[in-house]
């Protein structure tokens, strides 16, 4: 009996061990699948990586691993990357969908450095956890560049460039026209993205910190809908149920998606979203723009996903051997009323 479990344990092992090793069999395998719709659960079956393949002549060879599908913004991110890649004869891309598991991103970085690829491009899902896995990048000599979430500031010399957002800015935005539309008091909901992220932590930062200028804004009651529009719509009917949901004023979400889903939470409770509960979110997809047309939203704070281009020039930028700087920040604006309204037919998210 022993001998027949110490066999079996043998066995798990090596399977593990080949699949780290090749990449193989997991969600982590760099596909060219394409972008999927918002909350669209199946992902598409991932293709083994092939760390023999030759690396194209001319071409700079970039693997990038997306965190998933969560969000109309992934989506769009998602498709920038891809149209971008497909626009330029000098890119071959490597397209890794990490289904929002940090350890699938971790084998599909592990798969690109035995494909040696030039350059290694992620979306951290979350900010820690990324330690080991970029100092062996770091060995290999493949820079590293983070796309729209970073990770934690001590393991800053674990990367070339962070492409991406003031998330910190992007909260205190939302609290300053959360304070605007609530006449300087009330009673708010935070709805965060999901737990670790720097989306997520930075944003709720951001918001918190300007609220302390408002001291008659409460927030009663913040809670994790993990940036997706069925998990915010959950999340927002079990608190309108709730003691604390009873008298709410304000919904701050991290996301469109996530507002969006409390939007429908509200409406089925009886509620007028935009005007019983001002609503005010993140990203600025064009949903959201509708939303604010149809009067249910009240302000959306805007974060770019195109960041393909940025990404694809920064590629080519340390190939010609030019230094980065460590931020490429994005521009970004703030919508509501008649300016998201004239703004809603170029959204080209
Ligand atoms: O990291 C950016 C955030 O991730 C977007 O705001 C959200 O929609 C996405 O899922």
């Amino acid at each position: 009996m022993a001998k027949r479990k110490n066999v079996l344990g043998a066995l798990v092992t090596a399977a593990v061990f080949i699949s780290l090793v090749t990449g193989c069999g997991g969600a982590n395998a760099p596909t060219t699948a394409t972008p999927k719709a918002p909350d669209a659960p199946k992902p598409e079956a991932a293709k083994p990586a092939d760390t023999t393949a030759q690396k194209p002549a001319g071409k700079i060879v970039v693997g990038f691993s997306q965190i998933g599908a969560e969000s109309g913004w992934r989506g769009a991110e998602t498709q920038s990357i891809q149209d971008t890649a497909k626009a330029d004869s000098t890119i071959e891309l490597k397209f890794s969908d990490a289904q929002q598991k940090q350890e699938n991103q971790i084998k599909a970085i592990r798969s690109f450095i035995a494909q040696k690829v030039d350059v290694i491009a992620m979306a951290p899902v979350v900010e820690t956890g990324w330690e080991a896995v970029l100092k062996e990048a770091k060995d290999a000599k493949i820079p590293v560049i983070l796309v729209d979430r970073g990770i934690d500031k001590k393991n800053e010399d674990l990367y070339t460039s962070f492409i991406g957002s003031d998330f910190i800015l992007e909260g205190q935005n939302a609290a300053k026209a959360m304070a605007e539309h609530l006449g300087d008091k009330g009673n708010v909901i935070e709805l965060e993205g999901t737990v670790g992220a720097s989306a997520a932590i930075d944003r709720k930062k951001g918001f918190d910190d300007e609220m302390k200028k408002h001291p008659n804004i409460k927030i009663v009651k913040s809670q994790s809908g993990d940036f997706t529009r069925a998990t915010g719509k959950q999340v927002m009917e079990a608190i309108l149920k709730s003691p604390e949901g009873k008298d709410i004023q304000g919904v701050y979400a991290h996301n469109d998606d996530m507002a969006l889903g409390a939007i429908q939470a509200i409406e089925e409770a009886g509620k007028k979203p935009g005007t019983d509960i001002k609503i005010v979110s993140v990203d600025g997809i064009k949903e959201a723009f509708e939303a604010i047309k149809a009067g249910k939203l009240n302000t959306v704070v805007e974060c770019n996903p195109l960041l393909g281009p940025q990404l694809f020039q920064a590629a080519k930028d340390l190939k010609a051997g030019k230094e980065l700087p460590k931020w490429i920040k994005s521009n970004e604006d703030v919508f509501s009323g008649q300016k998201a309204i004239d703004a809603l037919p170029n959204r080209k998210y």
